[in-house]
């Protein structure tokens, strides 16, 4: 009875299921697994964006309809291939799933941020800025992966296009707060005192439930899902 009640859930979710939020929480990771949201690219303190290992990107999603988003994209100088120019990325904000499988990405104005270096075009210095950018992708799809047995998430972007695929690493996500980091824009209110207080409050706020998904997990839940599959065809019989 206990493997029926499964199977039927497991049908449900994966035949009938519409796009949900349910399946999208979680920390993704593109294939060079060293870029994550949370506070190994972004320390909201001192306001510093830290460099990964290698390129890449990392979306966080909550099941009740918050994001974080990391990017890490190093560009080839065609004239010097010792000098590549590199953007750190990080926002987060609210998303929203509509009906049709679109999915928007509403960021906090105030919270994003952008390192950009291009260490032979602008004497090495670098341009740290403010960085708001609405993101609206076209649908997704998750999916364990064939060959790596992972669970995947594959985006298309506002034109079609697909993104590299992205890779299940921390369910529930690897996240900053959710709330507003810099809950103030004003000059007026930029003093020494109210940083204490946001750095107070934000050290409290670190400690995460995050779990790191390994593929065990993920190999074991897929047995779950095809032993149900079978004995729900049994069932019919
Ligand atoms: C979904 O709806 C939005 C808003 O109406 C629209 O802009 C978008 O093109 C639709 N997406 C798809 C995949 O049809």
């Amino acid at each position: 009875m206990m493997n029926f009640a499964l199977c039927i859930l497991f049908v449900l979710r994966f035949v009938l299921a519409d796009p949900n939020m349910q399946e999208l929480s979680g920390t993704w990771s593109s294939k060079s697994n060293t870029v994550f949201t949370g506070p190994g690219f972004y320390d909201p303190v001192d306001e510093l964006l830290i460099e990964p290992d290698l390129p890449g990107i990392s979306y966080s999603f909550t099941e009740d309809g918050h994001y974080e988003e990391a990017l890490y994209r190093v560009t080839a100088n065609p004239r010097d291939h010792s000098c590549p120019s590199a953007v750190l990325i990080f926002q987060h904000g609210t998303y929203e799933l509509l009906t049709n499988g679109s999915l928007i990405l509403t960021p906090i104005a105030v919270d994003g941020r952008q390192l950009l270096s291009a260490p032979c075009t602008d004497d090495s210095k670098s341009v740290y800025s403010r960085y708001n950018q609405p993101t609206w992708f076209e649908k997704y799809q998750v999916y364990v992966d064939p060959y790596h047995g992972r669970w995947t998430l594959q985006i298309y972007q506002f034109d079609g296009s697909k993104m590299q695929p992205l890779y299940l690493a921390y369910r529930p996500p690897n996240m900053l707060p959710t709330s507003a980091l810099n809950p103030t824009d004003k000059a007026s209110e930029t003093g020494t005192s109210l940083r204490k207080r946001a750095r107070r409050s934000l050290e409290n706020q670190y400690r995460t439930s995050a779990t790191r998904v390994t593929s065990k997990e993920t190999w074991w839940w897929t047995a779950v899902g095809v032993l149900g599959v079978g004995s729900f065809v049994l069932f019919l019989k």
